[in-house]
C-alpha cells in the first residue's frame, strides 16, 4: 500500500500554519512587531494606508466568506474509516469492494437540506449523510440521505422543490421548521413526491442526533464485475446504535435550549472515544428483477423494500475523529455524485444524472476555481496524474515538458520520462455500455406514474403510535397553510394514501367536509405487503 494510501487525517487533511516558529508573519512570511495598532500619523493623526501589515490584515478578513452551499448550507463533517467484510468480486472489480480488512479513509458530512449554514439542528428536515471514500482508485463519494426516497423523479424540478422550500422571496421566512404555503403548494401540485412527504411527515425528520440515523445512497446505482457483468445496487447505512429520533415538542425545545444539539452530539461522543459506526448494506438485483418489480427502478421515489430483497451487510464506516479547523474539512469539502470508481458506475435514473451535472458545476462557484481537487480535503489518497493545468490556485501541474497526449517525448532515448500519465484499458473507469437508444423526448416515462402505492405502503407499516404521529404533523403542517385551497389539495391526495389519515387531518384542520380525490395518474395498488424495515420501532 503506498504511503498516500494512510488512515491518519492529521496534516493530510489539515491545511495548518507552515513551520514552527511562534513569531507571528505577514502571509508573505515577514515577522510582525505590531498587529493591535494601524500606523497612523501622530498618536491622534489619520491611519496611513501605508500600513502594509493592518491592511493585509483587514484585506484578508474581507474576503474571509464564501457562498454557503445552495442546500444542505448547514452541516457537520467528521472523519472516519471504512473497512470491508465481505468480498463481494461476483458483483464488483472495485478494490474498496475486494479488499478484505483494508481500512479505506473516509469523511463523513451530516446536513439538513433547507436551512441556512446558521439555522438550527433540530429543524422538521431530511438529513444529508455524504460519504467520500478515499479509495486506491480514486475517491468514491457516497450523497445519500437519511431517507431512501426523494421528492421529485426528475432534476429539472430540483430548482424548484428548493425555492419552494426555502424562506419566500418576498418575506424572507419561513425557515425549514415551520409549515408554509409555497412548500405545499408545489408538493400539492407535485404527486410524485407523496411517498417522500409520509417519510418526512414521520420521525425520520427529527432524529435524535445523527448517530441514530440510517443512511442511503438513494438512487439505483450499478455494480461491474471483472467480467464486465452489471448488476443494480442500493446502498444503505444501517447504524450499530439503532434508530431514534425525538418527538416535535422535544425538537422544539432542543432548538431553543441548543441550536447545535446534532452537532455537539457527534463532537462530543468522538472526543469520549464514542466512535458511532454504520454497516454498509447492499440490494443486489439483476435485470430480471428489475423488469418483474412493480415500480420502475430508476425512480427515486421509490424503494425496493427489504423484504423483497434483502439488505446484505459487506463493511463497517466508523468515524473516529473531529476535524482541526470547520472551514479546511468540513466547509471545503466537496461531494459529487459523479465521483466514481471502477467497478460503481450510474444508471440512467433522471435525478441521478442531473445531480452528476449540479455539483460539479454549483461547487466552482462555491469554491472558486476547477482546482478544489489541490484542497487537502478533497484531493485523493492515491496518485493522481493528469495533463489538467493551470486555472486559479493551481498546486499541482503538470511535470516536465509533455502537458498534452498523444505525445512521443520519453519514446526514444529516455523511456518512460518525460512523456507523462498514459491512459490503461485494462485498470481505467469503462462506463457499462448500457443500451439507451431512443426518440429524443421531454416524457416521463409511464412506469414512473405510480405515486401512491409506496406512499400507502410506508404509512400501513408504521406502528400506531408513528402513525400517530404523522397525522400530528400533516395537521400542524397544514394548519401552517393560509390558502385553503392548498389545504384541500393536500387531503385530496391524502385520500388516495390512507382515507383514515386523509380525515384525521381533515378534522384537525377544521375542515367540515372530506375534499375530493384529486385525479390519480395511476390508480394506487392497495395490497402491497406491509414491510415492517420501513419502521423506526423494529420489535
Ligand atoms: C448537496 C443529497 C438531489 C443538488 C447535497 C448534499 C447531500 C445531497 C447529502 C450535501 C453534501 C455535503 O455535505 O456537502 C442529495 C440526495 C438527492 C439530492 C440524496 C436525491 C436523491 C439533488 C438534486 C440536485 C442536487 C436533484 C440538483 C439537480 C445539490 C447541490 C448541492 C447538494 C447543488 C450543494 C453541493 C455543494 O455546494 O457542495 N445533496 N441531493 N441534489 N445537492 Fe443534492
Amino acid at each position: 500500500m503506498s504511503d498516500d494510501f494512510k488512515l491518519s487525517k492529521g496534516g493530510a487533511n489539515h491545511q495548518e500554519p507552515r513551520g514552527d516558529d511562534d513569531v507571528m508573519t505577514t502571509a508573505q512570511g515577514a515577522p510582525v512587531a505590531d498587529d493591535q495598532n494601524w500606523l497612523t500619523a501622530g498618536p491622534r493623526g489619520p491611519q496611513l494606508v501605508e500600513d502594509q501589515v493592518a491592511r493585509e490584515k483587514i484585506f484578508h478578513f474581507d474576503h474571509e466568506r464564501i457562498p454557503e452551499r445552495v442546500v444542505h448550507a448547514r452541516g457537520y463533517g467528521v472523519h472516519g474509516h471504512f473497512e470491508l467484510k465481505k468480498a463481494i468480486p461476483e458483483y464488483s472489480r472495485a478494490a474498496i469492494f475486494n479488499e478484505v480488512g483494508v481500512k479505506t479513509p473516509t469523511f463523513t458530512r451530516f446536513s439538513t437540506v433547507a436551512g441556512n449554514k446558521g439555522s438550527p439542528d433540530l429543524a422538521r428536515d431530511v438529513r444529508g449523510f455524504a460519504t467520500k471514500f478515499y479509495t486506491r482508485e480514486g475517491n468514491w463519494d457516497l450523497v445519500g440521505n437519511n431517507i431512501p426516497v426523494f421528492f421529485i423523479q426528475d432534476a429539472i424540478k430540483f430548482p424548484d422543490l428548493i425555492h419552494a422550500a426555502k424562506p419566500a422571496p418576498d418575506r424572507g421566512f419561513p425557515q425549514a421548521q415551520t409549515a408554509h404555503d409555497n412548500f405545499w403548494d408545489f408538493i400539492s401540485l407535485s404527486p410524485e413526491s407523496m411517498n417522500m412527504v409520509m417519510w418526512i411527515m414521520s420521525d425520520r425528520t427529527i432524529p435524535r442526533s445523527f448517530r441514530f440515523m440510517e443512511g442511503f445512497g438513494v438512487h439505483t446505482f450499478r455494480l461491474v464485475n471483472e467480467k464486465g457483468e452489471a448488476h443494480f445496487v442500493k446502498f444503505h447505512w444501517k447504524p450499530r446504535l439503532g434508530l431514534q429520533s425525538v418527538i416535535w415538542n422535544e425538537a422544539l425545545k432542543v432548538n431553543g435550549m441548543d441550536p447545535d444539539f446534532h452537532r455537539r452530539d457527534m463532537w462530543d461522543a468522538i472526543e469520549a472515544g464514542d466512535f458511532p459506526q454504520w454497516d454498509l448494506g447492499i440490494q443486489v438485483f439483476d435485470e430480471e428483477f428489475a423488469e418483474q418489480f412493480e415500480f420502475d427502478v430508476l425512480d427515486a421515489t421509490k424503494i425496493i423494500p427489504e423484504e423483497q430483497v434483502p439488505v446484505e451487510i459487506i463493511g463497517t464506516l466508523t468515524l473516529d475523529a473531529n476535524v482541526d479547523n470547520f472551514f479546511a474539512e468540513t466547509e471545503q469539502v466537496a461531494f459529487c455524485t459523479q465521483n466514481i470508481v471502477p467497478g460503481i458506475d450510474f444508471t440512467e435514473d433522471p435525478l441521478l444524472q442531473g445531480r452528476n451535472f449540479s455539483y460539479l458545476d454549483t461547487q466552482l462557484k462555491r469554491l472558486g476555481s476547477p482546482n478544489f481537487t489541490h484542497i487537502p480535503i478533497n484531493a485523493p489518497k492515491c496518485p493522481v496524474r493528469h495533463f489538467q493545468q493551470d486555472g486559479h490556485m493551481a498546486m499541482h501541474n503538470p511535470k516536465g515538458r509533455a502537458n498534452y497526449e498523444p505525445n512521443s517525448w520519453g519514446d526514444t532515448d529516455k523511456p518512460n520520462e518525460g512523456r507523462g500519465p498514459r491512459a490503461c484499458p485494462e485498470r481505467g473507469f469503462t462506463s457499462y455500455p448500457a443500451d439507451v437508444g431512443g426518440p429524443k423526448v421531454r416524457v416521463r416515462s409511464e412506469t414512473f406514474a405510480d405515486h401512491y402505492s409506496q406512499a400507502r405502503q410506508f404509512y400501513v407499516s408504521q406502528t400506531p403510535v408513528e402513525q400517530t404521529h404523522m397525522a400530528n404533523a400533516l395537521t400542524f403542517e397544514l394548519s401552517k397553510v393560509e390558502r385553503m385551497d392548498i389545504r384541500k389539495r393536500m387531503i385530496g391526495h391524502l385520500r388516495h394514501i390512507d382515507e383514515g389519515l386523509a380525515q384525521e387531518v381533515a378534522d384537525g384542520i377544521g375542515l367540515e367536509q372530506l375534499p375530493e380525490k384529486v385525479p390519480a395518474a395511476r390508480e394506487p395498488i392497495t395490497d402491497l405487503p406491509e414491510s415492517p424495515a420501513l419502521s423506526i420501532v423494529r420489535n
